[in-house]
């Protein structure tokens, strides 16, 4: 692990498909001086994804993945992660499911951050169907993966208000603005615990 001024940090890859503000947010708070960890890898399966250009900006390693044999695919991520000497794996709105033989070979060492209370509302489309329950409430999860859709063990939640007029697309802003206080912090728990 490379040590920084005393510390030793850990390294991460984060995964993503789209967006990924997650990615931004956990690379700037990577930089803080205090840091337990180093945002060493980013992974996409999507060459247009937009968070790929904070890999860019930040210069930090990326992958860009060809997903259309899984087994290959996971095999070069797995290299990759090999690698770059990463300890921890970070899933921020990858569209991909890990297969249970990826999951093995890095097991409890994989997080992601899901957009529902869960159990609640495991999969895609979270937001609208919280609304359409009539949930007084809906937030985000980070977890464990393992070989179960959204259903590792729960490291930390929060929870969001639901209002009257509430859209999906109003919803999930201000739920992506608490993922990105979530986020962090839930990475600090893992690390205290590697
Ligand atoms: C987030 O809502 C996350 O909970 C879900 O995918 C979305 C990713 O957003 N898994 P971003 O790409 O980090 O902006």
């Amino acid at each position: 692990m490379p040590k920084l001024i005393g510390i030793e940090k850990v390294n991460i890859a984060v995964f993503i498909s789209g967006t990924g503000t997650n990615l931004k947010n956990l690379i700037k708070f990577s930089q803080k001086e205090d840091s337990k960890f180093k945002v060493k890898l980013v992974i996409s399966n999507k060459s247009s994804a937009k968070g790929i250009s904070y890999a860019k900006k930040f210069k930090i390693n990326k992958k860009i993945i060809d997903y259309q044999n899984t087994k290959n695919a996971e095999k070069t991520i797995l290299n990759e992660l090999d690698k770059n000497k990463i300890k921890l794996v970070c899933l921020a709105g990858f569209m991909k499911i890990l297969t249970g033989n990826f999951i093995k070979k890095f097991r409890g060492k994989i997080i992601n951050i899901h957009p529902s209370l869960l159990p609640k509302y495991k999969g895609l489309n979270t937001h609208q169907r919280a609304l359409d329950n009539n949930e007084k409430y809906s937030g985000c999860t980070v977890h464990y993966v393992n070989s179960r859709l959204d259903a590792g063990k729960i490291i930390l939640q929060k929870k969001v208000k639901i209002f009257k007029n509430d859209t999906s697309d109003k919803l999930s802003k201000r739920i992506l603005n608490q993922e990105h206080y979530l986020y962090p912090r839930a990475l600090k728990k893992v690390i205290s615990n590697l």
